[in-house]
């Protein structure tokens, strides 16, 4: 008998490699289906990963494979709610790729639907799995930062929309604030607690959009994959300062373009005791017998993606065979919608948002 969790993809563009890759290596599970409204790229898909079952609807897949365990959903953006209602009213956990939805109303569906099934939704928070993350918890875990109060979180790209469906609000939901945002400002939320969320105060601005026109400067490569004809309605820079319950504040940057020098992603916190960059390298900045001191670890500590995507599959493998609790749970991806919705209502009416 084969008692193997079965697996099944929804999308299987760029990220599902990721997925797949780390479901293929999993000795408890085994990857039986694809599934994507893409007909080329789901033959390709199929024979490279060596798939046989492959379906153009999710609710055919469900309805002709009822042994299917397990779903990782890597659509666009617009399509993460409705497969992943799908899957678990069909009685699948599912592991959903972030940003969980296009808003609040749509996450808490979600969420709703997976407590009607008793079925396990996870969200692809995937640098909650990171080995600089880990890092930083030690040192938080510790003590070493005191009561931390402030944090900056930037992640900007000169010219690196990427074109496709990520210019496209119908699809996306946005810019980099839900496409490059959620990572960081969720990376925060971890490290700090995973706090209730107060209050935001947002700004975005769509001026740039995605500049086919500009040349690649020598060393710089431009991330714009589809060039003039692309859609492109979404915000090119999003930037908020979000209060959250436990007193702290973030101050969070994100862009597709924007004429500034370098692409930029890193984390600060700031606490009582020392403060903590993640640059992407780590450093703690603090006082050592009354001098001003900076620690750097003698060991690689930036962002590494090797076996990254492993932990994050391995884990919610693990919880839906074991019933062990997500790290990543939808309540953490609803939270995340929240101040994604407050921070474009913000920009839109010039005026803080206070999140109930
Ligand atoms: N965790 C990360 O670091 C990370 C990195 C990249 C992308 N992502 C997320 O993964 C998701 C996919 O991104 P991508 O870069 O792989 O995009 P992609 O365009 O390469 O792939 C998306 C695929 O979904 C398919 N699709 C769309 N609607 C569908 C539906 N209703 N049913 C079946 N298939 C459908 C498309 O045809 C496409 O092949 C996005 O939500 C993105 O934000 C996460």
């Amino acid at each position: 008998m084969n008692d193997k969790l079965k697996v099944a993809v929804i999308g299987v563009g760029g990220i599902s490699n990721a997925h797949i890759g780390a479901y293929k290596k999993n000795p408890d599970c085994e990857v039986v289906a694809f599934c994507d409204i893409n007909e080329k790229v789901l033959k390709a898909q199929g024979e490279k990963h060596g798939v046989k079952k492959l379906y153009a609807d999710y609710n055919v897949m469900f309805k002709e494979m009822p042994e299917i365990g397990a779903v990782s959903v890597c659509t666009w953006n617009s399509a993460h709610a409705l497969a992943t209602v799908a899957a678990l009213n069909a009685g699948k956990h599912v592991l959903c790729e972030k940003p969980m939805a296009l808003n609040a109303a749509q996450a808490e569906d979600m969420e709703a639907a997976a407590k009607k099934s008793s079925k396990k939704l996870a969200v692809g928070f995937v640098r909650r799995f990171g080995n600089d993350c880990a890092i930083a918890r030690d040192f938080i875990g510790n003590g070493n930062l005191g009561e931390i109060y402030y944090a900056k979180a930037t992640y900007i790209r000169r010219n690196g929309n990427p074109g496709g469906w990520f210019g496209d609000k119908s699809r996306s939901g946005g810019g980099p604030l839900i496409d490059l945002g959620v990572h960081v400002i969720d990376l925060v939320r971890y490290l700090t607690g995973n706090p209730k969320t107060v209050s935001v105060y947002g700004a975005a601005f769509t001026k740039l959009k995605n500049r086919p026109n500009l040349k690649s400067a020598k060393g710089y490569v431009s991330v714009s994959s589809e060039g003039a004809k692309d859609i492109c309605d979404v915000e090119d820079l999003a930037a908020a300062m979000i209060r959250f319950a436990n007193g702290t504040v973030l101050n969070v940057e994100t862009s597709f373009s924007l004429n500034t020098e370098k692409d930029e992603g890193k984390i600060e916190l700031f606490g009582t005791k020392g403060g903590i960059k993640l640059d992407p390298e780590f450093s703690l900045y603090t006082e050592i017998n009354d001098y001003p001191a900076d620690v750097k670890l003698a060991m690689p500590t930036a962002l590494s993606f090797e076996g990254l995507f492993a932990k994050e599959i391995n884990h919610f493998v693990d919880a839906v065979l074991n019933d062990t609790p997500l790290l990543a749970p939808a309540a953490d991806g609803i939270e995340m919608m929240r101040i994604l919705d407050a921070i474009y209502r913000s920009a839109a009416s010039g005026h803080e948002e206070i999140i109930g």
